[in-house]
C-alpha cells in the first residue's frame, strides 16, 4: 500500500548516480507494497533544483528511465551528502498516471518535495484553504496538499526550521500518513514522520554505534492552529547529537526489507515522531509529552538476513513461499512445541494465559488471508478452551460498532501487522479494555507494537502478494494456543496428543503435498480457460474453501466460490452444469458422510467435481473426474494440507493465463488504507 523510501548520506561520498540506485533498488524491495507507478527525487547536479523521475508502473519502468536519461557525466561525481527520496505507488487518490505519481511538489521551482504513503482525509480542506492564497494543483492527490502546506508555512513562518514546518503541518493534517520530506531551501536535511502508516529509520555507521537509544525531543503542550496564525515554537529547539560518527547513512523505509542490505540498525517510528536529520544527526520530537512517553526510541537490531528476501532460484516469489513451508511451520512452532514432553510454551503470552482463561469469550479478527486462518482454527479453538469463539472480518467488526467488554479477549490476525482495518479494530477494542493478543510475523509492526501480548508467527518475509506461508503459520499459532489453553484439562489429553502428533509430522506430510505440484499443474491446463471455480467443503476444510478461492480470484483474475458444501442446496446449486468446474475435499473426518451427500448432489447434477481426499481412498475418488490425494492428519490440521494444492493451483493457473503472480492487478500487500 505505497512503499516509501529516502536516503541521506552524510560526508560519506557518494554520486548522485549511486545515490539513484539505492533508491532504485529500495523501491524494488518495496515494490509489493504498490506498483501503479513510482518516481524519485535528487538534487540536480549543480545542487540549486530537485530533479524528480516519475513513471507510470513498476520499478523497472523507472530504472530504465533513470538509465536513460541520468547516468554518466555529472551524475557520476561523488557528493559529500545527499538527500533522496523515493516512492512506489497503490493508487487511492487519482488514477496511476505519471501526474499523480509522487514525490509531489509545494511549487515549479520545486522548493518542497513529498513522498507519502496513506490517506490525508482532510485533503479537501487543506486544498480549499491553500486555493485560496493562490496554490495550484497539479495532481488529483491528497499528497500534493502536504507538499503546499509546508511551503505556506515556510512563506509565513521563514525562521522555522525544516523540522518545524513539517511539524506544523503535520498538525494540520487528518488521516494516516507516513512522509518522507525533502526540500531545496534545506540541502543535506530530510524530515519524516508517521501516524498510523508504517516507517523506520535505519542507520549505517562505519564503526559499532555508541548508542542503543535516540532520546525523543519534546515540545510544548501545542494546540493544532491554522496555518495563517502564528504558531508558538517548540521549546527544545536544539538538536541532541546522539551519534559520534562524522560518516553516517540514513535510510527511511516503510519497512525493513528495503534497508536490511545497508544495515540492520533501525528505529522504528511511533505515531507523531519527527524525525529529522541535519548535519548529519538524526533528532527525533515529538510535540507533546504524555505521562508514559519514553525518553527515548530504541534501536534495534533486524534478524531478518538479506536471503530472506530474494527470490532464489524460483520464478516468484509466491512459488518460494509456497515451498518454503516445510521449514516455515517448522519455525513456527521452534522452540514452543516440545514433542518428547508434549508441552507448549507461547513466551509472548504465557502471563496472560491465566487471565485468558477467565475471559467472557474469545474474538479473532482480521482480514482476507488471516481472517481465513481464524475461520480455520475456530473449531478448535471452541473445542480446546470451551469458550465462545467468535470470528470477524476487521472491517465488519468495525461498521458494526460491535459492543466488546472488558473481559474479551481479542486476537488480531495480521500477516504485516499494518493493516488499516485490523489496526482500527484493535484500538476499538482496546479502548474498551479488552485484552490484546496479535498475531503477526512482522516484528516491530503497529499491530505488535500496540497488542499486550502476542505470538510472533516466525514465517520469515512474506513477499509475494498472494499471503501463503503466513497464512500456515497463523493456523499453527492458534493451534499451539488451543493446546496451551487446554493444557491442565485431563479430558482433553488424549485429543492433545493426537494433535501434537500430527504437529511432528506436519512438515514431511507438507513436502508430500508439494511433490503434487507437477499433477496441480496439469490440472491447471485443464482449468485455466475457464471462467469460474466452485470450491466446496465443509467443517474443517470450509476455510480452505474460502481460501482456496481468495487465491484463484485475486491471483488468475477468475471468477471463484468457497461454498460451504451444507449450504450447496440451499442455492449454489443451481449453478452446478456440467461446465461448471467444481473442486471438492471430501476427507474421512466426522463430516465425510455429509461432504459424500454433496458430492452425489453435485454428480447427479451431471457435474464433474474434481477431488481432493485422503490418499488411497478408492472409494471417494471413483466419484472424481479427477482427484489429488493428500496424506491422512488429525482433523483440525487437515486445512494445511488441503490448502497447499490451492496455493498452486491458483499459482500455476496465473501463470497460464499470463497473470504478474507476485503483483496481481489493482493489490498491494500491507493495506494500510480503510
Ligand atoms: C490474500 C492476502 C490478503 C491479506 C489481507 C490482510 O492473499 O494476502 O487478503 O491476507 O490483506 O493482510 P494482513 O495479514 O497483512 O493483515
Amino acid at each position: 500500500m505505497c512503499g516509501i523510501f529516502a536516503y541521506l548520506n552524510y560526508l560519506t561520498p557518494k554520486s548522485r548516480q549511486e545515490v539513484l540506485d539505492l533508491l532504485v533498488t529500495g523501491l524494488k524491495r518495496l515494490e509489493y507494497r504498490g506498483y501503479d507507478s513510482t518516481g524519485v527525487a535528487i538534487d540536480s547536479p549543480d545542487n540549486k533544483n530537485i530533479v524528480m523521475v516519475k513513471r507510470t508502473g513498476k520499478v523497472k519502468v523507472l530504472e530504465e528511465a533513470i538509465q536513460e536519461h541520468f547516468s554518466g557525466g555529472e551524475y557520476s561525481k561523488p557528493v559529500l551528502t545527499h538527500v533522496g527520496i523515493a516512492h512506489t505507488r497503490w493508487a487511492t487518490h487519482g488514477v496511476p498516471c505519471e501526474r499523480n505519481s509522487h514525490p509531489h511538489r509545494s511549487d515549479d521551482g520545486n522548493g518542497f518535495v513529498v513522498v507519502h504513503n496513506g490517506i490525508i482525509t482532510n485533503y479537501n480542506d487543506v486544498k480549499t484553504f491553500l486555493a485560496k492564497r493562490g496554490y495550484e494543483f497539479e495532481s488529483d492527490t491528497d499528497t500534493e496538499v502536504f507538499a503546499k502546506l509546508v511551503h505556506h508555512l515556510w512563506k509565513t513562518h521563514p525562521t522555522y526550521s525544516f523540522r518545524e514546518l513539517v511539524e506544523q503541518a503535520i498538525l494540520q493534517v487528518e488521516g494516516a500518513f507516513a512522509i518522507a520530506v525533502k526540500s531545496k531551501y534545506f540541502p543535506g536535511e530530510c524530515v519524516a514522520s508517521r501516524r498510523s502508516s508504517p516507517l523506520l529509520v535505519g542507520i549505517k555507521t562505519k564503526t559499532r554505534l555508541a548508542t542503543d537509544h535516540i532520546p525523543i525531543l519534546y515540545g510544548k503542550d501545542e494546540k493544532k492552529l491554522s496555518p495563517d496564525q502564528v504558531l508558538p515554537r517548540s521549546e527544545s529547539t536544539s538538536e541532541f547529537m546522539p551519534l559520534e560518527e562524522k560518516e553516517v547513512e540514513y535510510f527511511f523505509a516503510s519497512d525493513a526489507s528495503a534497508v536490511i542490505e545497508h544495515t540492520n540498525r533501525v528505529i522504528y517510528l511511533e505515531d507523531d515522531d519527527v524525525a529529522a536529520v541535519r548535519d548529519g544527526t538524526l533528532s527525533i520530537h515529538r510535540l507533546k509529552k504524555s505521562l508514559d512517553d519514553p525518553h527515548a526510541r530504541e534501536i534495534t537490531t533486524l534478524k531478518m538476513e538479506i536471503q530472506q528476501i530474494m527470490k532464489g532460484n524460483y520464478d516468484y516469489f509466491m512459488q518460494k513461499e509456497i515451498f518454503e513451508q516445510p521449514d516455515s511451520v517448522v519455525n513456527t512452532m521452534r522452540g514452543r512445541v516440545r514433542f518428547d514432553g508434549n508441552a507448549i510454551v507461547l513466551g509472548g503470552i504465557k502471563d496472560y494465559i491465566p487471565e485468558i482463561k477467565r475471559c467472557r469469550r474469545l474474538m479473532l479478527i482480521g482480514c482476507g488471508t488471516s481472517y481465513h486462518s481464524a475461520v480455520a482454527t475456530r473449531q478448535l479453538l471452541e473445542e480446546l478452551t470451551e469458550l465462545p469463539v467468535m470470528v470477524e472480518l476487521a472491517s465488519d467488526f468495525l461498521d458494526r460498532n460491535t459492543p466488546i467488554f472488558r473481559d474479551d479477549v481479542c486476537f488480531f490476525i495480521s500477516q504485516s501487522g499494518e493493516t488499516a482495518d485490523t489496526l482500527m479494530a484493535l484500538r476499538y477494542c482496546k479502548q474498551r479494555g479488552a485484552l490484546i493478543v496479535g498475531i503477526t510475523n512482522t516484528v516491530g509492526s503497529s499491530i505488535c507494537r500496540e497488542s499486550h501480548c502476542g505470538v510472533h508467527i516466525n514465517a520469515g518475509p512474506e513477499i509475494g502478494v498472494a499471503s501463503t506461508k503466513a497464512y500456515t503459520s497463523q493456523f499453527i499459532s492458534l493451534v499451539m494456543f488451543a493446546l496451551v489453553m487446554s493444557e491442565d484439562r485431563l479430558s482433553l489429553q488424549q485429543r492433545r496428543l493426537e494433535i501434537l502428533q500430527a504437529l511432528s509430522n506436519l512438515a514431511d506430510q507438507i513436502r508430500a503435498v508439494l511433490q503434487l505440484d507437477s499433477k496441480v499443474q496439469e490440472l491447471a491446463k485443464d482449468l485455466y480457460q475457464h471462467k469460474s471455480l466452485l470450491i466446496m467443503g465443509r467443517g474443517y476444510n470450509f476455510a480452505t474453501c474460502l481460501e482456496g478461492a481468495l487465491k484463484v480470484k485475486e491471483l488468475t483474475y477468475m471468477h471463484s466460490e468457497g461454498i460451504m458444501a451444507g449450504e450447496l442446496k440451499h442455492g449454489p446449486l443451481a449453478l452446478v452444469d456440467d461446465s461448471m468446474p467444481v473442486l471438492m475435499i471430501v476427507l474421512r473426518d466426522p463430516v465425510y458422510v455429509k461432504c459424500m451427500n454433496a458430492l452425489q448432489q453435485v454428480t447427479s447434477r451431471k457435474g464433474c467435481p474434481i477431488i481432493i481426499c485422503e490418499e488411497g481412498d478408492e472409494e471417494t475418488k471413483a466419484f472424481s473426474s479427477r482427484h489429488l490425494e493428500i496424506p491422512r492428519t488429525v482433523d483440525c490440521l487437515q486445512g494445511i494440507l488441503t490448502v497447499i494444492p490451492m496455493q498452486l493451483l491458483s499459482y500455476h493457473i496465473a501463470v497460464l493465463r499470463g497473470c504478474d503472480v507476485d503483483c496481481p492487478r489493482n493489490l498491494a500487500k500491507s493495506v494500510t488504507v480503510e
